[in-house]
């Protein structure tokens, strides 16, 4: 009933009274005033008058399950969600959710992250209110050599729901770091469990700076925060469920086709190096080349000095600007 009582009380800027809410979800009205209590408790600004009802005045940063489900416009993903103010990682979580039979599309998602992990064994620091840690859990039917492309439907996602929500200048390193002005603020980690020659689940782990103002010494030129950038006050819920939104479309366009045939263009679109220099790191030998755009199997392809085209795989080769990280 509070994820109920939260959707009405945000969609509406006026008064609700609490005969309305106790008519539409059939409950009594001490049931609301416990609630509006219980939201009041957890951080939200509600003014309750007499005869004319309730009013959220502010609409706080808040993280819970009920929160982020209320502003949750999807079909399955996120639908349902598994929030913890503390966790180890919304991976290691989501993985054992992954073996459970119903489990595709539920979301998990963390304040703080005690031991998050990051690609290459590395670790990500995932501090309390300070970023967006989830994971979500997928059960996609195809084979494990296509997994690789659901991070790439996930990158764009991601980059997509920033820049409507807050008119950031976003965009893709390939293969799935998000970038503003040239530093990034979002890594994706994808793990997937496989039997024989199909995907088990897979975990989609998405991890995005909000609010970090000063980075450790190591990530000053490389790291940033959708605030340090934008100046834009976020609202995590709402970034979490603007991203579900693009995900599930474009898992949705994805599965039609099981390749990225009907989403490559509009990846490149948003390619911070289409058509720039970059340096290929492949197999411990480095080489510069143009950077052309991804082809329907996620792969990037290349130009080199020599003027021969060709594909790299994402799993193999390490792509940086000529100049730095991007
Ligand atoms: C990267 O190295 O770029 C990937 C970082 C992925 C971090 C996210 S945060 C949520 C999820 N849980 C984890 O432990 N890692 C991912």
């Amino acid at each position: 009933m509070k994820k109920e009582i939260l959707k009405i009380l945000k969609n509406n800027k006026e008064y609700v009274s609490g005969q309305e809410l106790c008519k539409g979800l059939g409950v009594s009205r001490t049931a609301v005033w416990k609630v509006m209590n219980q939201l009041k408790e957890e951080g939200y600004e509600i003014e309750s008058v007499s005869k004319k009802g309730y009013k959220l005045l502010d609409k706080p940063d808040i993280l819970s399950r009920e929160e982020i489900e209320s502003q949750m416009d999807t079909e399955v993903f996120g639908k349902k969600v598994v929030y913890f103010d503390e966790i180890d990682s919304t991976n290691i979580y989501a993985k054992k959710l992954g073996e459970e039979m119903d489990s595709h599309g539920i979301l998990v998602v963390a304040d703080r992250q005690i031991q998050g992990k990051g690609r290459r064994g590395r670790d990500w620091d995932s501090p309390k209110g300070s970023g967006v840690w989830m994971t979500l859990v997928l059960k996609p039917g195809i084979k494990p050599a296509d997994a690789s492309m659901i991070t790439l439907v996930a990158g764009l996602s991601v980059c997509k729901a920033i820049q409507k929500l807050y008119g950031a200048n976003c965009l893709i390193k390939w293969p799935n770091d998000i970038v503003i002005n040239g530093k990034k603020i979002c890594g994706i980690l994808t793990e997937m469990s496989t039997e024989f020659d199909y995907i088990n689940h897979l975990v989609v782990g998405i991890g995005i700076n909000i609010n970090t103002m000063e980075f450790p010494e190591e990530l000053k030129l490389t790291a940033t925060s959708i605030e340090k950038e934008c100046g834009s006050r976020v609202l995590r819920s709402e970034l979490i469920a603007a991203i579900m939104k693009e995900f599930e479309l474009n898992y949705n366009i994805f599965m039609e086709t099981c390749d990225l045939e009907g989403l490559m263009k509009d990846y490149n679109k948003y390619l911070v190096s289409i058509n720039k220099e970059v340096v290929i790191i492949e197999a411990g030998q480095k080489y510069e080349a143009i950077a052309l755009g991804i082809n329907k199997n996620g792969e990037l392809r290349i130009r080199t000095k020599d003027g021969e085209e060709k594909n790299v795989f994402s799993g193999e080769v390490s792509v940086r600007g000529i100049y730095g990280y991007i």
